[in-house]
């Protein structure tokens, strides 16, 4: 779908590495051009022409996500560097301050590392107990295993809605459901799935949720940190300076503004919050319903054919996001990424930031082919035939 909108598309190359980022479809590149050709200023900070309208630019992309994912208020979505910043300010910024000593925090080992890492620098700091809800013989998640582990310790359960190597779609309406009973918090790692599928945030219930924009046609550098009011209104900054302060003085005296600005320090990456809102405009337009739908017959289409490779072990064909990840028997993953990008075929391989996997896949390193609404048939045929060439082990080997 829409292919001709992105210029990378006319390189020689089938790119399958989206779960890492996607390609910029020509809308983006011409609003981050106009601002740096045409109206270059800070935002919030000028009282001239051009600041005023960065100003405007700025905030319509803020409205633009509150719609997107359906937030109840505009001063709930919170610009950040990236998904895992945002993540690093949820637990920082809010959870250092909500729990106490012995309290516990429920993850599992499919989890990239910037929903485990930050999790276990607070754990260690106050003393909390992080348990990982055992995944299923499919490596999914599943609410009857983060139900075994439920005591009246538990504060917050942190999981992707989809992972980024598993690729389960998790249920999150029961599991939130579940928790909210039992008075625990959910933080959503949404980084592979608002790229993917239409997400309303108040009809999950989601407490708290990240995602990046460089991985839905958005530049790099900038991610989403959503949470309901009450909770951001309680998350405290952990970047302080220019823009987020209303006041300070030599007694050390300081007042910090509202939400979604304390939140949000120095200056911020204007060019690439303005270009963004075009973006979410043009995936409106195809639809995130339309994407999901698309991406899922890709999925089944290329399992389908890829499991006619000799030698292949695929680790999560039931699973329907547009994430495969695999082996070829006796080959190396990178070894075997090497040799794809000989055939000008991008995937990625190894561990793909999610290393506790590994304790329960009993393999470290995998190759990953992830797929974005550009991706076609075709592609996915001639992966095939790389695959099945018959010299493949010789020329790794
Ligand atoms: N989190 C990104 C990936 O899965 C980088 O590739």
């Amino acid at each position: 779908m829409n292919r001709e909108d992105f210029p990378m598309l006319k390189q020689n190359i089938v790119y399958l590495d989206n779960a890492a980022t996607t390609f910029k479809p020509r809308v983006l590149c011409e609003y981050l051009n106009d601002y740096y050709m045409n109206y270059t200023a800070n935002a919030h900070r000028g009282d001239y022409d051009i600041s005023l309208k960065v100003d405007t630019m700025y905030e319509k992309t803020r409205n633009k996500i509150k719609n997107f994912i359906n937030a109840e208020k505009r001063e709930t979505i919170v610009f950040t560097s990236g998904a895992t910043d945002s993540l690093n300010k949820i637990v920082c910024g809010y959870f250092k301050y909500y729990l106490q000593e012995f309290d516990e925090i429920i993850l599992n080992k499919a989890e990239h590392a910037s929903n485990i890492l930050p999790w276990i620098e607070l754990a260690n700091e106050l003393n909390l107990k992080i348990k990982y809800a055992e995944l299923d013989e499919n490596y999914n998640l599943t609410l009857d295993s983060i139900k075994k582990i439920i005591t009246d310790k538990t504060k917050v359960i942190s999981l992707a809605h989809i992972t980024n190597v598993v690729g389960d779609i998790r249920d999150l309406k029961g599991i939130i459901s579940y928790a909210h009973s039992k008075g625990i918090l959910v933080v959503v790692d949404g980084a592979q799935s608002v790229p993917h599928m239409k997400i309303d945030v108040q009809d999950l219930d989601v407490d708290f949720l990240a995602f990046s924009a460089h991985k839905m046609c958005g530049p790099t550098g900038l991610g989403i940190l959503y949470g309901k009011e009450e909770y951001l209104n309680n998350t405290h900054p952990c970047v302080f300076g220019g823009g987020m302060n209303a006041t300070f003085n030599s007694d050390n005296i300081r007042v910090y503004k509202e939400i979604p600005y304390s939140l949000e320090a120095g200056t911020p990456s204007i060019a690439d919050v303005i270009a963004f809102g075009p973006v979410i405009d043009y995936l409106n337009n195809i639809g995130m319903n339309n994407i999901e739908n698309y991406e899922k017959k890709l999925k089944k289409y290329a399992i389908k054919k890829l499991k006619l490779v000799k030698d292949i072990i695929i680790y999560n064909e039931n699973t329907e996001s547009g994430i495969i990840t695999f082996n070829i028997k006796d080959i190396f993953s990178q070894d075997l990424a090497i040799y794809l990008n000989k055939y000008h075929i991008c995937v990625r391989a190894g561990n793909h930031c999610t290393k506790m996997l590994k304790e329960d896949l009993n393999v470290k390193n995998t190759c990953r082919v992830s797929f974005y609404f550009y991706n076609t048939k075709e592609e996915i045929d001639y992966l095939v035939k790389v695959l099945n060439n018959p010299s493949l082990k010789e020329e790794i080997l």
